[in-house]
């Protein structure tokens, strides 16, 4: 019986989806997004250039890969006319032909964006530091069930229920100060809406089934990181999806029971943009020069990513949630900079219990690492062989499986697809 395959983060987001993504879709018929939308940004590089997605999956450079923009996804028409045509521009790809949308995707319509900024001022030093895409007020119209979707643009009534939407929208926005320019916004939104009718509007999770049981192999590519989960991340610093491999099942419309391998990335250490815990975060001049090392700086916002070590009692969390089944190490590379490593076994709570668990108190807790240290490869691993991985990179990895218990197949030693080492 052929499976959907689940590629997905295990951190807070931009452990390399994309790049790896890119690497195996040739392995695969069909790359399906399944939740999140333009808040994502997925960094590609091949033949010397880089790319950035942020809705279009990462299989789109892929000749005879199908690409789908799952039911759980919420869209963007101007941020998806602009990448279309951004990656138009740039290959000889028929978006026409390998882009599929689904009907029951949500609309971010512009409204969406203004509330976001709207609640983050509100929110004052609390704010979630979201990237302001419209992505919490979009999934809170789906779950209050007054939500627009992708296949309503067809509907003869469309500027009506886009209206009375917006209508809502506008009597909340009367309380927050917030600048706009209404018929610009209305104006470059429905071009876009006009734009996307020439693309393949489809019933998702039927064309999915269908693929599957003709036996075509199917890859599910997650957006953000487990711990940006709505339900399993640090609440309420989190995203508003379900970012965990079960929102491939309601993402997609695949049953649990179709799930295969499920591919769990991570970096060789930690890093978290916006708002909220961070338990290993590095503060100082060490954490400067991961950043600069890793190029740690936003896909989608340009925001400096906070950094820090690698963090097992999260790992382990995320790998026990998501059912991971082989482990895809990211950026070994940038780690040839520190002679020494931490690795980060176990919390100590302001108790004094040690523990190798996530508290329900994260958020408030006073939470220390307890490290232990590695000596580390101390050499240029970007783009190596296999055969020449340094014993300290091996030594490193071994320790990481040993204490995870799922194996890792996969490390990158670069941004480049061709930067990888299957083991
Ligand atoms: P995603 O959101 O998970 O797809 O990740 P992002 O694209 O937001 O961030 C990952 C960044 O790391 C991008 O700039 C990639 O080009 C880059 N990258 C991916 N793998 C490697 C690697 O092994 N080494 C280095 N140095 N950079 C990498
Ligand atoms: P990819 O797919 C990293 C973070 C934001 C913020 C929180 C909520 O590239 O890994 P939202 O815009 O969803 O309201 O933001 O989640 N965030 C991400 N961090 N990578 C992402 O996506 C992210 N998408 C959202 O910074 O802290
Ligand atoms: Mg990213």
């Amino acid at each position: 019986m052929a499976k959907v395959d689940v590629l997905l983060g295990l951190q807070w987001g931009d452990e390399g989806k994309g790049k790896i993504v890119d690497v195996l879709a040739p392995k695969y018929d069909v790359v399906a997004r399944f939740q999140g939308g333009p808040n994502a940004g997925h960094t590609l590089e091949f033949d010397g250039k880089k790319h950035v997605l942020h809705q279009i999956p990462s299989g789109i450079f892929r000749e005879k890969t199908k690409n789908i923009i799952g039911n759980g996804v919420v869209l963007d028409p101007i941020v998806l006319k602009r990448e279309i045509e951004g990656v138009a521009a740039k290959f000889n790809i028929n978006l026409r032909e390998n882009l599929y949308i689904s009907k029951k995707a949500q609309l971010i319509i512009p409204t969406h964006r203004l509330l976001d900024q709207a609640y983050e001022t509100a929110k004052g030093i609390n704010k979630i530091g979201s990237t302001l895409k419209g992505i919490g007020p979009t999934y809170q119209d789906k779950i209050g069930r007054q939500g627009l979707r992708v296949g309503d643009i067809l509907a003869d009534n469309f500027k009506e229920k886009f209206k009375k939407l917006s209508d809502i929208h506008f009597a909340i926005l009367k309380e927050h100060t917030i600048d706009y320019n209404w018929s610009e916004l209305e104006t470059s939104f429905f071009e876009a809406i006009d734009f996307i009718k020439q693309f393949k509007l489809i019933d998702s999770e039927y064309a999915i089934n269908n693929e599957l049981n003709a036996g075509s192999s199917i890859l599910a590519e997650g957006a953000q990181g487990s711990l940006l989960d709505i339900d399993f991340g640090s609440y309420p610093f989190v995203t508003s999806s379900n970012t965990v491999t079960a929102g491939a099942c309601t993402g997609l419309g695949v049953a649990p029971s179709r799930i295969g391998e499920v591919y769990g990335i991570f970096k060789a250490y930690s890093t978290r943009v916006g708002s909220g815990p961070f338990p290993t975060e590095l503060l100082d001049e060490e954490g400067e020069r991961m950043r600069k090392e890793g190029n740690e700086f936003g896909s989608t916002t340009g925001r400096p990513r906070r950094c820090g070590w690698i963090d097992l009692p999260s790992l382990k969390y995320s790998i026990m949630i998501n059912g991971v089944t082989q482990l895809l190490m990211m950026k070994a590379d940038v780690l040839s900079i520190f002679p020494t490593i931490k690795i980060c076994t176990h919390y100590k709570l302001k108790d004094g219990t040690i523990s190798d668990t996530i508290p329900y108190e994260l958020v408030n807790e006073e939470i220390t690492p307890i490290y232990t240290e590695m000596k580390g490869w101390s050499c240029n691993v970007k783009g190596i062989l296999k055969e020449d991985m340094p014993k300290e990179l091996n030594e490193y990895i071994n320790f990481l499986e040993k204490e995870l218990k799922v194996p890792i197949t996969l490390v990158s030693t670069g941004p480049d697809r061709t930067q990888t080492i299957h083991r």
